[in-house]
């Protein structure tokens, strides 16, 4: 049977567009937080296969969404290298800062593969329980996002720790983006062999750089990370969302070869069809805030984003992460309007 999102992927348009959700797999579900209950804390949830696989179907079950995320998180990659992470209930990661270009260098080069084993197995159960047409994606952070958690040991509103130690220490600084991006390789390479049909790489900091940084620590490494990935398993489907990079879009694409790339909320719409949906499908640009608020305003919001987008290769789905207090019920009629 043929999957809708592998056929976005390969630049055919699909009516109605396949629809997957950013976080759908989260806080805004009873039965998410049941699990999660259980679990204890997040990573323990992430490292749990039955657990993980469990969360990663729900939403399938419930929205019969096109496609399944898998379910873990872009920080088990510091994890696996020694850091410690941790997430605070209600507040977010941390993780114990790297602040020095010393602390960067002895940093191990190559992650403890052992800690990111149930990760794989997850992938295989997920895939073995898959209704047919559900594509599984699989996925991990670009290196200067993971980068600037390490380095601040938190979210930041700026990434300003990690913008002063590349500064300071360029040459430490290219040394861990470069153990990131093989990380990243191995990591997204074994998650394709337990059974990942595709992957999309997380750069939510994307847009915080001035030109010649965005160069550098965002369009060459994810560049690089995309060729290895491709050099081991030929043909792999990959979708980038580099979040806040706006313009750029279009020497991103042509830079790092992306299959395809997820839209932010406040993209220009007629740029992004003329200058991005030209080269590579694309997917998301739904106002998470306008699902929260249902009723009309959803409505609206998804007529617009279907009139900008759904006459060329498109996949639904959010511009970023689906908000935690968002109903149920609003989910289920953003479906219905997509589908309709
Ligand atoms: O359903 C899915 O989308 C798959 C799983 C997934 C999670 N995080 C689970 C999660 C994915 C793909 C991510 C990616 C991720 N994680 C990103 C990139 C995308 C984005 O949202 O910008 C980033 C920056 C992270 C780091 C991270 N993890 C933060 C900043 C937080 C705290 C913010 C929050 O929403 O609480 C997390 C925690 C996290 N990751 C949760 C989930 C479901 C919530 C924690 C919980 O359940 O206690």
């Amino acid at each position: 049977m043929n999957k809708p999102l592998i056929d976005v992927l390969a630049g055919v348009r699909q009516a109605p567009p396949p629809v997957w959700m950013m976080r759908q797999a989260g806080r805004y579900l009873p039965e998410y937080r049941a699990v999660r209950d259980k679990a204890g804390s997040f990573l323990n949830l992430c490292f749990n296969p039955d657990m993980a696989a469990e969360v990663t179907l729900q939403p399938i079950r419930r929205f019969g969404f096109d496609a399944a995320i898998l379910f873990s998180d872009i920080l088990v990659i510091p994890h696996a290298l020694g850091q410690t992470v941790s997430f605070v209930e209600g507040e977010g990661p941390r993780l114990d800062p790297l602040t020095t270009g010393a602390a960067l260098k002895a940093l191990p080069r190559q992650c403890d593969d052992t800690i990111l084993q149930p990760i794989y197995e997850t992938v295989r159960r997920v895939k073995a329980e898959l209704p047919e047409g559900v594509t599984l994606i699989g996925f991990c952070g670009a290196p200067w996002t993971v980068a600037t958690y390490m380095v601040a040991g938190q979210g930041t509103p700026d990434q300003a720790p990690a913008k002063r130690l590349a500064a300071a220490d360029p040459e430490a600084f290219a040394g861990l983006i470069d153990t990131l991006v093989e990380a990243s390789a191995d990591y997204l390479v074994n998650q394709l062999d337990a059974g990942a049909e595709c992957l999309q790489i997380f750069d939510t900091w994307a847009g915080s750089l001035p030109p010649e940084d965005f160069e550098r620590w965002c369009v060459a490494p994810t560049a690089r990370l995309v060729k290895m990935v491709r050099a081991k398993r030929p043909g792999t489907r990959i979708i980038g969302f580099p979040r806040g990079a706006g313009r750029s879009i279009p020497h991103y694409v042509d830079a790092t070869g992306v299959d395809a790339v997820s839209l932010e909320t406040a993209i220009d719409r007629q740029f992004a069809r003329e200058q991005i949906q030209c080269r590579v499908p694309v997917q998301g640009n739904l106002d998470p805030e306008a699902l929260r608020t249902g009723g009309e305003t959803l409505d609206r919001a998804v007529d617009e984003v279907l009139a900008a987008f759904a006459g060329g290769p498109f996949i639904f789905n959010l511009g970023h992460g689906i908000l935690p207090d968002t109903p149920v019920e609003h989910v289920e009629r953003m479906l219905a309007r997509v589908r309709r």
